[in-house]
Formats: C-alpha cells, structure tokens, sequence
C-alpha cells in the first residue's frame, strides 16, 4: 500500500468530520490527492499567467503573436483542465474510499445551515470569477484570431508573401477580416471552420503551394467592399500615366496617358456610366467561366437597366466543347468588384515595372550601358530560395557587366552595386520560390496587359463573344479609355 493510499485510509477514518467545514474538506481533499494539487497548480499558474499577458499586452509592452496565441489558446484550456481535474480528483477519492469500505455520508445541502450556506454562496462566488475570466479571454481571442496580425505573421511561413503585398498596398490599414469573413455570424463561422482546416493544412504541410486564386469560398464582394466603397459614388474620370524605358533607350520614357471612364452614378444624367456600370443596382452581368482561375469566359448574360436581357456566346470555345478541369464545376457567377479588382490588396509588381521604375527613380542609373536588359535577366534569375538570391543576386549582375565591358563596369562599380540591391529588394517582395510564387504567378484583371493569358477586361471585350444578333461585347478602345483632355 502507497503512502497516500496510506494517509486517505487515515483521514477517512478520521473520528470528527464534522468540525471541519465543507470548504475544509475540500481543500485539505485536494492536498491530500496528487492530481487535485495538479488540478489546483495547472489553474492557478493558468490565470496568473493569463493575468500577465494580458496586462502586457492591453499596455503594449510586447507584440509577439505567440505570447497572444498562448494567452489566448493554451492557457484557457489549462484553466478548464485544471478546474476539470479537480471535481475529477474528489470522485475518484471517493470511489478509493467506498473499495476500502469506508462509509461516507452523501451530499446534503440544507440551506438554513449557515456552514452549507457559506459554502454554496463560496461556489457560486469562484464560478462566476471563473466563468468571467474564460468570457474576457474569448473575447480578446476572438479580437486577436480576427487580427491581420494572427492572420498574417502566425502563419507566417505560408502567409508572409500575401501579408507583404498587403502591408503596401492601399488597404495595409484594413485588417484581412473586412473582406475575408465581413459583417454578420454565418461568415464568421464558415472562416473559423475553413481556418481550422488550414491550419491543420499547414501544420500538416499539405496546402497548396502557390495558394489558388481566386479564391472559390470569397464572400461576395459587394457584402465586403461595400462596407467602405459604394459604386454609386461619381467617379467620373481618372488619369493614369504609364511610363516605359526600353533596352534601346535606357534614358527617355515613352508615356502614355489614359483617361479612364470610370464613372458611377451621374448625379447630372442619373445614370449609371463608364466602367462602374458593371455594378450599378439594374444591371446583373453573369459569366461562365470553364477554368478554376476564370479567365477562359465562355458565355455572358447580361440585364440591362432598361430591363433588356441577353447572352454573348464565345462560339469558338464552345464548338470546341472545351473540357473543364479542377475541384470546382463551371457556374455562372454574378460579376461582382473582385471580377476586376482581383488584386485590391495583395498586389504583385510586375518585374519590367519595376526595372523601369528603377530606372526613372534614378535607383537604376541610366547612364550604365546595358543596364535595363541585364537588371531584367537577372531579376528574372530562378534562384532555388530567397537566401540564394540574397548571396547572389548583385554579384550576379555585377558578372553580367563585367562580360559586357570590364572597364565600365569598374568605373560603375558602385552604381551596378546600388542597382543590385534595388533588384534584390523588388525580388524579396514579390518571390518565394519555396511556396512557388514567381513573377506573375497572380495577376490582375485590371485593364489588358495580360489579354494573352486570359487576364483582364478582354475576357469578354473581346469581339468574339456574340448574341443572336452577331453583336459582340465592345473592344472599342474608347468605350474605356481616351485620350486625357
Ligand atoms: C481589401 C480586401 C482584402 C484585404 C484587406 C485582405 N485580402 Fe486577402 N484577398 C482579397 C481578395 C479579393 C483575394 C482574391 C484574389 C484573387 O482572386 O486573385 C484575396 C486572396 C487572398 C489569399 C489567396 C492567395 C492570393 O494571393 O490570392 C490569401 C492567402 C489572402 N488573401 C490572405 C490575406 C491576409 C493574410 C490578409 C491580411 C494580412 C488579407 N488577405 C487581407 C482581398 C483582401
Ligand atoms: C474597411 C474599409 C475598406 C474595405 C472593406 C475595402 N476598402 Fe478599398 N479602400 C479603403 C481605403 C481606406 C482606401 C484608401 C483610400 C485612399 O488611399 O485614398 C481604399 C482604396 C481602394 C482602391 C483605390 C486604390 C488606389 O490605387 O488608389 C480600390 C480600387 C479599392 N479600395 C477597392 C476595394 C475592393 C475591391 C474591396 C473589396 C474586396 C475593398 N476596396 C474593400 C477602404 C476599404
Ligand atoms: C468592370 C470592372 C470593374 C468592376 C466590376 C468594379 N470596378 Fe472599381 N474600378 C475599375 C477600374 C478599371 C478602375 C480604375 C483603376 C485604376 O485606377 O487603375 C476602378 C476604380 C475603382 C476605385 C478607385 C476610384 C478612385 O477614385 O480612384 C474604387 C474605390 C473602386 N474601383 C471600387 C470598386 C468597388 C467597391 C466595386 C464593386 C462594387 C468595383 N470597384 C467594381 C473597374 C471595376
Ligand atoms: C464577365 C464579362 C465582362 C468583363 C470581364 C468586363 N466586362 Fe465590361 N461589359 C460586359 C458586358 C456584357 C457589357 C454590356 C454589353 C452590352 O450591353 O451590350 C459591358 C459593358 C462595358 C462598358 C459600357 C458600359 C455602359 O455604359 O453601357 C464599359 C465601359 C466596360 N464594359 C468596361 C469594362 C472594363 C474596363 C473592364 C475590365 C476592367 C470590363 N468591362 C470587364 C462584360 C464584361
Ligand atoms: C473594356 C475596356 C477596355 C478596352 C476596350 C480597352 N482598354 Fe486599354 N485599358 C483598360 C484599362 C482598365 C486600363 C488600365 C489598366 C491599369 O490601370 O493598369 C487600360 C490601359 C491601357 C493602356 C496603358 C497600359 C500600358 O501598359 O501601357 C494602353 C496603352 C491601352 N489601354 C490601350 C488600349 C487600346 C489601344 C485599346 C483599343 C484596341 C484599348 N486599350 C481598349 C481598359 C480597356
């Protein structure tokens, strides 16, 4: 027999229980059984390490999303545990007693006994402190699990290059929670249920490397966007200057100046014009897309304001009967923002733009021959990771002008340098071979640089998706753009 199977036999048979109160019993239980004192410990050291945290982190003395996952994860469930092991510790007690044929009396309250009393207003006391303390700590967690700080650094091996482009982007202010779950229960829960399966994702190693877009599950953006656009407001026009270098001439640009139509609600005509009518509240356009990626458009029904209705075929591609791959089937989906504005916040640099924004910030200087088409090859260099591009990447441009002329590429020495690590820096923004995303692994819909790839507003303006008539969706140059005035 073990020392304390020993010392419960002693104290069982103990001749006055009833002197003791039952708060007495309790504790002195509770120190006599070894797993009730780890109950005790276990929530104790929970609560006063919660305590902390959480002083630490409403005062912001630390920002380290591990400490708010393990205040917020670890230690309420230590708690539970804790506060669970001990009414388990006392029935095993009791169990322990009744083999040894120890008699004990069964519970009775009676409440006109001051001592029974004391003892249920104690319970009820702790409850309600505990109770409060796991409310207040579910409540933080909820706050901290909705923070684009869980949601970007936690995760971030998988997530850093999404977090990177957001953190430059126009909505780096905006936590990923506005148009990844949006207002309203029903989307919280569905993300904490898809996030749960990511993580276990990551924790396993098994998610997607690129991570797909567009993403299928995306609340509809207009629940989203909304919130803080809203395509009645007039836009009218906007103008935007493109600025290219070429390899032939590292020094002057050719500019193009584009007035967008981007329109909205006219407050003069009433009406809904320009780019915006897409989305303006008569107008329903839907499109079936045959690939996950919806770039291949193959048919476009269309509600007008006027109440008219009608169907662009892309007769090619249907002839062709072309056969749809991947986990989703072909829907139609009601174009909204997101069929456009693709790219809102997670915004990847496209590689010759950011030479040439190089070259006209002077960070790349003009003046080295031969610079532009060597920047352009060795940013486009497949290293194996991100560390190998970071020991090689200026030495790599550095060789390139050595064999193109040694002597210059001394007299440029510091300037080649210089243009290295504007190169390496553009590089470790928008590369992360390891989750293979490469340039233009993610591209935007916006406008029609990448018409050939299927991105873009020539998915549909492209003349080749008719209606019964053999009218087409417009490619006209103008009906988007002209000329700034
Ligand atoms: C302004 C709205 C917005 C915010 C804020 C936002 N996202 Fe996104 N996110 C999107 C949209 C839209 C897509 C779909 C992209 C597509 O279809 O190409 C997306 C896609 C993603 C993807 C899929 C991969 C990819 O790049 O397409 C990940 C991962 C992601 N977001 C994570 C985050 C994280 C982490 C944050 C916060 C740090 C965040 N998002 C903040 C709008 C947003
Ligand atoms: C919580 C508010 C909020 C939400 C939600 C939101 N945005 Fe924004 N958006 C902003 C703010 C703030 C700016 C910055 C305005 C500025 O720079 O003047 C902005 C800027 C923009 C711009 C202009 C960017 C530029 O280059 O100037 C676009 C386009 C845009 N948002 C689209 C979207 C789309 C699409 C969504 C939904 C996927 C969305 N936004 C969701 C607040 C929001
Ligand atoms: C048919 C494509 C299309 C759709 C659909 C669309 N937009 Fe746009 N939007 C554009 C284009 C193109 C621009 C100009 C882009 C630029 O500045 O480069 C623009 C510009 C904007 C801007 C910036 C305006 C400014 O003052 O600079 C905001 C904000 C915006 N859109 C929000 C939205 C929201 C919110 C929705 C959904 C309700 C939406 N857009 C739907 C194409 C679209
Ligand atoms: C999913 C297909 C689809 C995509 C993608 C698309 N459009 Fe459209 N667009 C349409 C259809 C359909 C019409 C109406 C044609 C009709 O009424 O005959 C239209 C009409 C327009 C109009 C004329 C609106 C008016 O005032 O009547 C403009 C401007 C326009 N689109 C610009 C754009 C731009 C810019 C983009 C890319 C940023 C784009 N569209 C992408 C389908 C699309
Ligand atoms: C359906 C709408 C639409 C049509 C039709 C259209 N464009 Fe565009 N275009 C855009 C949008 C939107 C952008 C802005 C892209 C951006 O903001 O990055 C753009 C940008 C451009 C640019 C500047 C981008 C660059 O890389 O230099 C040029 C040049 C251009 N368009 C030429 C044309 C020409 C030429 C035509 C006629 C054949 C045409 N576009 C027809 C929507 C359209």
């Amino acid at each position: 027999m073990s020392s304390t199977d020993q010392e419960q036999k002693n104290e069982g048979a103990s001749p006055d229980p009833e002197e003791r109160t039952a708060w007495g019993h309790i504790v002195r239980g509770l120190w006599r059984s070894p797993l009730g004192l780890l109950g005790v410990s276990i929530t104790t050291i929970s609560i006063t390490l919660m305590g902390v945290g959480l002083i630490a982190e409403l005062l912001g003395l630390f920002h380290n999303p591990y400490a708010a996952m393990f205040t917020y994860t670890v230690l309420p469930g230590g708690m539970v545990l804790g506060l669970a092991l001990i009414p388990l510790a006392a029935f095993l007690r009791r169990r322990q007693w009744h083999k040894y044929g120890i008699q004990r009396e069964h519970l009775k309250i009676n409440l006109s006994d001051p001592k029974h009393r004391r003892f249920l207003i104690g319970l009820l006391v702790l409850s309600v402190v505990n109770v409060s303390i796991l409310v207040i700590m579910a409540y933080e967690g909820y706050h901290f699990t909705d923070s684009p700080y869980f949601c970007g650094v936690l995760c971030h091996q998988v997530m850093e290059p999404e977090y990177k482009a957001y953190q430059r982007s126009p909505h780096s202010k905006i936590a990923c929670v506005e148009c990844h779950i949006g207002p309203g229960a029903q989307w919280f829960v569905r993300a904490k249920i898809s996030g749960l399966r990511q993580v276990v994702a990551v924790l396993t190693n098994s998610f997607s490397r690129p991570i797909p877009a567009p993403v299928h599950e995306l609340r509809p953006a207009r629940d989203t966007c909304e919130q803080c656009h809203w395509p009645e407001k007039f836009v009218g026009k906007k103008v935007k200057r493109f600025v290219k270098f070429s390899n032939d001439d590292q020094e002057t640009p050719e500019v193009n100046e584009i007035a967008l139509h981007i329109g909205g609600h006219n407050p003069e005509t009433d009406a809904f014009e320009g780019i915006h009518w897409h989305v303006s509240k008569d107008v329903e356009v839907r499109y079936l897309a045959t690939d996950e990626k919806r770039t291949n458009v193959t048919r476009v029904k269309v509600k007008r304001p006027d109440g008219s209705e009608d169907e662009f075929v892309k007769t090619s591609d249907e002839e062709e009967g072309e056969v749809h791959q991947g986990e989703h089937e072909p829907e139609w989906r009601l174009m909204d923002c997101i069929d456009c504005h693709n790219r809102p916040t997670h915004i990847y640099d496209d590689q010759e733009e950011r030479v040439d924004f190089g070259l006209l910030s002077k960070r790349i200087n003009p003046a080295i021959p031969g610079i532009r088409e060597d920047s352009l090859e060795v940013i486009n260099t497949k290293y194996e990771t991100r560390e190998e591009a970071t020991e090689k990447m200026v030495a790599d441009l550095m060789a390139k002008q050595q064999t193109r002329d040694p002597d210059l590429a001394a007299q440029h020495e510091d300037g080649i340098k210089a243009a290295g690590e504007y190169l390496l820096e553009s590089y470790l923004n928008n590369v992360w071979p390891q989750l293979e995303l490469y340039w233009g692994t993610y591209n935007k819909h916006l406008g029609h640089e990448k018409a050939d790839e299927g991105y873009g507003c020539w998915r549909c303006h492209d003349e080749e998706h008719e209606n019964a008539n053999g009218d087409t969706i417009s490619q006209d140059c103008a009906l988007c753009h002209d000329e700034p005035e």
